[in-house]
């Protein structure tokens, strides 16, 4: 049968791609190799029969324009990615998830958080990928394996951040909040919604129309390549940079154990010998080799790219999330708009402003890391992080004068055209 040559035909390649667990795939979900004509493609992975006659309608590798989208937010932590998710999570057809590959990373890594060997890297990221895969397919049941205690008859309280995402706390999920709530309290969804049924969270990613997942640990874009180009995704990614000395001035109020030697550093004015370097260069190797990739336009990437700087996110988040709309092909909602209004400059809501309030300051002020750090951690910065500073339109400042004078700007006007 031609549909069945082709199937096999594209399994092997998408196997020698993938690199990762094919036989898994080819036992477990055969019949999602076919891209099926609807929107709701996951659903429709059991249906052999209209499988098949799709199948021979439709020709591979073309896409149909009201496919699934999957986005992927690919991000650094403390680089507003809690932000630039929720610019998907308030979209009423689209299923977000929040950070769903922390589970991989508990399971594969419990002790070895900042673990930057190549083996490990490489197992993580395999992993990542698998999950990612089965996630953009509604397979949720998958993530089960890394879901500590595992869950019993499909069910958890143990999902990482569940109340951030809204699909997960309404219904068909949870019936304790009615579908017109806009703010579901994250706490408040953990507490009403009790245990997550994971066959109707599935259900719910079925019933939408796209899949949005935020992500901080995926190094850098190459690293998705296979997700790219695997014609069974529909797959974008949004890559949101933010300023080095931004990144490391929130991480260093943050997370205050972690960081406890930048925080001396910054007290006493002398670099303490065991400071964890790697803290600031990786963040810095990562968005440079990923942005490297990204702007030498590999044609794997053609219309699946687009950079996105936190500091114009912050500064004029209408039209910055208007674009991104515009760039996924998706159409943007009011609810979108009118959250990013009750959340940004200008909001007189006082219980947004606490829970966004780093979105709110950055707006108001994206470099107040200016004021936070001091001249030596700025100037080091500057130094082991030059060339993501140039990259992406960051400017050095050169005395402790300039670094505090608020009215010399460093962030340049710059224009990342996505590669369509
Ligand atoms: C795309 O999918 C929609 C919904 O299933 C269908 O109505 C439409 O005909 C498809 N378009 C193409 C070009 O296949
Ligand atoms: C799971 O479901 C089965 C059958 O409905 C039931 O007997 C069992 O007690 C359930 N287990 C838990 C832990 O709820
Ligand atoms: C989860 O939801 C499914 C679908 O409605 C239902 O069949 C199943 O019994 C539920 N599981 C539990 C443990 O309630
Ligand atoms: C925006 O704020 C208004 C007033 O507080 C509120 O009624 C509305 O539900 C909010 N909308 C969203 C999407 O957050
Ligand atoms: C800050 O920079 C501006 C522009 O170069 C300059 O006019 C102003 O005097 C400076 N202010 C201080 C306090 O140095």
């Amino acid at each position: 049968m031609q549909c069945s040559w082709k199937a096999v035909v594209l399994l092997g390649l998408a196997s020698i791609a993938i690199q990762y667990t094919a036989i898994r795939t080819f036992t477990a979900q055969p019949f999602q190799i076919c891209p099926v004509p609807s929107p709701l493609n996951c659903a429709l992975s059991q249906e052999v029969e209209s499988f098949d006659r799709s199948c021979d309608e439709f020709s591979f590798f073309s896409y149909n324009a009201s496919r699934k989208t999957h986005v992927l937010i690919l991000a650094t932590t403390r680089s507003g990615s809690s932000f630039a998710g929720q610019l998907f999570n308030q979209h009423s057809h689209v299923f977000y998830l929040f950070e769903p590959l922390y589970h991989v990373q508990t399971t594969l890594m419990p002790h070895l958080s900042h673990s930057r060997g190549s083996a490990d890297r490489r197992v993580m990221l395999g992993a990542s990928r698998d999950l990612l895969r089965s996630l953009y397919n509604c397979d949720l049941y998958f993530l089960e394996s890394y879901i500590k205690p595992h869950p019993t008859n499909h069910t958890t309280d143990k999902l990482f951040r569940r109340g951030a995402s809204k699909a997960l706390c309404s219904p068909p999920v949870c019936d304790a909040f009615s579908p017109s709530e806009v703010n579901i309290e994250e706490g408040d969804c953990i507490r009403k919604c009790t245990s997550l049924n994971l066959t109707l969270a599935a259900e719910s990613c079925r019933e939408r129309r796209h899949v949005a997942i935020k992500t901080v640990r995926i190094p850098e874009v190459g690293d998705l390549r296979a997700l790219i180009e695997d014609p069974r995704l529909n797959l974008k990614v949004i890559q949101l940079v933010r300023d080095p000395r931004g990144i490391l001035s929130s991480r260093i109020e943050t997370f205050r154990d972690t960081y406890r030697l930048w925080r001396i550093w910054r007290a006493t004015g002398r670099k303490p010998y065991n400071l964890d370097l790697s803290q600031l260069t990786t963040v810095c190797e990562d968005v440079l080799r990923s942005v490297g990739t990204g702007t030498s336009r590999p044609t794997w990437l053609r219309g699946r790219y687009m950079l996105v700087r936190y500091e114009d996110l912050a500064r004029r988040p209408l039209q910055k999330t208007r674009d991104i709309y515009e760039f996924l092909g998706l159409s943007m909602e009011k609810a979108v708009e009118e959250w990013i209004r009750n959340n940004t400059r200008g909001s007189s809501d006082v219980s947004a402003k606490q829970k966004y309030g780093t979105v709110r300051d950055s707006a108001a002020n994206a470099e107040s890391w200016r004021l936070k750090l001091s001249h030596h951690i700025v100037d080091y910065t500057q130094t082991v992080c030059q060339q993501v500073l140039e990259e992406l339109g960051y400017k050095a400042v050169s005395s402790p004068e300039e670094l505090k004078n608020m009215s010399i700007s460093v962030i340049e006007d710059k224009t990342f055209v996505p590669f369509l």
